[in-house]
């Protein structure tokens, strides 16, 4: 693994149209892998994590886990984590400002060191994006926390042995913090209702369950925990990454000639593939054998897309703005909702200087289908903005200049040398 630095004065420099042909292999979840990085606070042992991917939020989680004083020896898609001194409570705004899954460490830290000092994670490109729903779960699991100057400061208190936690809204991060703050809670049963259900947290619930934790209710909405004294190493791998593999297959929709997306978890991305097939996207896949063969798509024979953002098994928010590349495409009107984070529409206004005609009316972008994308200079926003200018860009007339490119390192691992292997050419820049 290499130290990724973001610049935000990269640029990528795209010519197309361009074909994709041949095979990818999908890489270890980032949204997967932060969690479960956060949970390994939990144990003084040993955790070795395989099928790590390199990339910039995995290098950010690396470095809160040092401030916390772990070691962390790091080779190829190996994480060896380990605990040599006292841990310590106080973890800066630097790195929780690059990345709000670092807010995660939090809980499993105040139960290592008795007290801490957080940074609260400010705001972020996709809307507000508060942590109140973790706070207040963590308040009836006896972890009090007050707001000074911008950290958030916890200490443990008392707390009952029963604990009822309901969450307003599914929140994928509130259910992994929730669920890894109790797994260490002797004696005490925390049952957590309203729990998101997607594939990362069965992930993170295997590692803690592996470790030693009782956790029952795993791919359900009701999570109850019996807390034990303490949990143990392991050695885990991380599944792969669904929004890696879903951005391909859309991609492959877009300019695939026989593109193997390979390494594919098929159930987890069920959604994506029954909407491909229900408008008339063809394509092969193997859950045995795991992967997804798909072809560019003949946009005159296809229906158009009606798609609303939901918790999972819903349609993931991080793979609308990739859709709505394809949903530009297809003859006709689309529509897609965006139900989970407010902001999540700034790729809209790059797509149509791209030639897209899209409105947006409150949280619906409406989508008249166009014959094609012509290359222009655009802007990134956010990682998933950013994979869904790359395919637009990929796929359109002419030259594309996406500036801040940097944001796609937070979640696409060794892009230029996937993308290569299929015989893509993308150019990285700094003019
Ligand atoms: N929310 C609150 N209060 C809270 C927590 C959440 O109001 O205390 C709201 C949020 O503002 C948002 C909604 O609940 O409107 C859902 O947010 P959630 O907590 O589920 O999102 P998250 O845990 O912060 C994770 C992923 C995101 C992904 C969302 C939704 C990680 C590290 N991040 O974020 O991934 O979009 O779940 O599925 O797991 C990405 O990979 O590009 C990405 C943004």
């Amino acid at each position: 693994m290499n130290a990724i630095n973001l610049d935000s004065s990269n640029k990528l420099i795209v010519k197309g149209p361009q074909v994709a042909s041949g095979s990818i292999k999908i890489s270890g979840s980032k949204n997967a892998v932060l969690p479960i990085m956060a949970a390994t606070l939990l144990t003084k042992d040993r955790v070795v994590l395989n099928n790590v991917p390199d990339l910039a939020d995995v290098q950010t989680m690396l470095e809160i886990l040092e401030y916390s004083g772990k070691s962390i020896k790091k080779s190829d898609d190996q994480l060896i984590i380990e605990e040599f001194q006292k841990l310590k409570g106080e973890i800066p705004y630097e790195p929780v400002r690059k990345m709000r899954a670092s807010f995660n460490v939090y809980g499993p830290l105040t139960l290592r060191t008795r007290e801490t000092k957080v940074a609260l994670p400010g705001g972020c490109s996709l809307g507000v994006r508060p942590v109140n729903y973790h706070l207040e779960g963590l308040k009836k699991m006896g972890i009090e926390s007050t707001t000074e100057h911008g950290y958030v400061i916890g200490k443990i208190t008392n707390s009952k042995d029963k604990i009822n936690i309901s969450l307003p809204f599914p929140s994928v991060g509130a259910t992994e913090h929730l669920i890894t703050s109790a797994v260490l809670l002797k004696g005490k049963t925390i049952k957590i209702s309203n729990c998101a259900m997607e594939p990362e947290i069965t992930d993170l619930i295997d590692f803690l369950s592996k470790m030693g934790a009782n956790i029952e209710g795993k791919n359900t909405s009701i999570i109850t925990i019996k807390g034990v004294e303490e949990l143990k190493g392991i050695e885990y791998s991380v599944s792969p990454d669904r929004i890696e593999a879903g951005t391909y297959i859309i991609m492959g929709a877009i300019l695939g000639d026989n593109l193997k997306i390979e390494k594919v978890c098929i159930d987890d991305l069920r959604i994506l593939l029954n909407i491909l097939e229900e408008i008339g996207i063809t394509f092969e896949h193997s859950e045995e054998e795991k992967y997804v063969k798909i072809s560019k798509t003949d946009f005159d024979k296809v229906r158009n897309l009606n798609i609303d953002t939901a918790p999972y098994p819903g349609f993931p928010t991080d793979l609308q703005p990739q859709i709505s590349v394809l949903a530009s495409l297809i003859p006709g009107k689309s529509t897609i909702s965006e139900n989970i984070f407010s902001s999540r529409f700034n790729h809209i206004d790059e797509l149509n200087r791209m030639g897209a005609n899209i409105r947006l009316e409150d949280n619906t972008a409406i989508i008249d289908g166009v014959d094609y994308l012509s290359g222009a200079p655009i802007q990134a926003t956010d990682l998933r903005a950013a994979a869904a200018l790359l395919i637009a860009a990929l796929s359109a007339e002419g030259e594309s200049i996406i500036s801040n490119i940097d944001h796609i390192f937070r979640g696409y691992e060794k892009l230029k040398e996937k993308l290569e292997n299929v015989g893509i050419k993308i150019e990285f820049s700094k003019y």
